[in-house]
């Protein structure tokens, strides 16, 4: 095959789809074709190159199974989540018209969340009994320019203390660390439950090799997953990250923007903010949502 002949055989396969019959379709893979075959080219990839990562592709499949999926862990550390889940909000926003406002960001789900979390009353404690420090959160939802949005259903979840979700702990079963609030009358929410730890993404998989290869570490800052849904509002799923953290600056999955840095507060034990009387020193954190209206 001449270079010329190497150069046009992309065009060739997009040429191949003249009656596809979703032109989404076609334009996503008119696209695919155009970069892959980009790529190919540019770094001149080998037989056994191109064998190692179909090998690659297929061991990444076969991990999943209903609790593991390795596709989207795959997706989360090479950036393409989170690029999904910025594009996704700003179109949002745009045909909103709420683009430039100080709307709050959006962030990776994870694969941790579970559907229809227990629904507590405000101010519940969701850390009791769990590892790590006690952590009070509390805050206000509003829309863009700060009317309070009451009636928010506020789903929270995260690892305990030591970086493990209640789904990775087969020894201790049922729902832990994880709620579902409603916000007041006047947009306020408050809980308490742990502050949350660092931990590292699951890496006895072939996305494991891929970050050792990449002589990348596997490791998130600590941080409260939240969902955010309202009548009329567009849902949110963002997260808090303790600004103490370590991997705030390399998220294994760059999930961290920095209006999601939050300071939790250390205090000493006494009477928390609540009322609550605390044996033991405990912190706070404070956020402030703001959503979207729906279009
Ligand atoms: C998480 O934050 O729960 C998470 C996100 C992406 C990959 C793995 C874990
Ligand atoms: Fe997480």
């Amino acid at each position: 095959m001449s270079q010329h002949a190497i150069e046009e055989l992309a065009q060739a396969v997009i040429a191949r789809m003249d009656s596809a019959p979703n032109p989404r379709f076609k334009q996503i893979m008119t696209s695919l074709i155009t970069h892959a075959h980009a790529m190919v080219r540019e770094v001149d990839l080998r037989p056994d190159e191109w064998m190692a990562a179909i090998q690659f592709l297929t061991a990444t499949g076969q991990k999943c199974d209903d609790k593991r999926q390795e596709v989207i862990l795959l997706s989360d550390t090479l950036g393409i989540s989170m690029l999904v889940v910025a594009l996704d909000q700003l179109r949002g926003e745009i045909a909103a018209k709420a683009s430039g406002t100080p709307a709050t960001e959006a962030t990776v789900q994870g694969p941790f969340y579970v559907e229809s979390p227990p629904e507590l009353p405000l101010g519940s404690d969701i850390g009791q009994g769990e590892p790590g420090e006690p952590a009070y959160y509390s805050g206000r939802v509003t829309d863009v320019a700060g009317k309070p949005i009451a009636n928010c259903a506020l789903d929270v979840w995260s690892s305990d203390g030591d970086g493990f979700y209640d789904v990775q702990r087969e020894h201790k079963p049922g729902m832990h660390l994880r709620a579902r609030f409603r916000t007041n009358a006047n947009g306020n929410y408050r809980f308490w439950s742990v502050k949350p730890s660092k931990y590292p993404v699951p890496v006895d998989g072939p996305v494991g090799t891929m970050l050792l290869a990449m002589g990348r570490h596997p490791f998130r800052p600590g941080h409260m997953h939240t969902m955010l849904q309202a009548p009329g509002y567009q849902k949110l799923t963002t997260h808090l990250f303790d600004s103490t953290s370590e991997y705030l600056d390399s998220d294994a999955v760059f999930g961290v923007r920095d209006s999601l840095i939050v300071n939790f507060a250390a205090h000493a034990p006494g009477a928390a903010p609540d009322g609550r009387v605390m044996k033991v020193p405990y912190h706070s954190a404070n956020f402030d949502f703001k959503l979207v209206p729906a279009v």
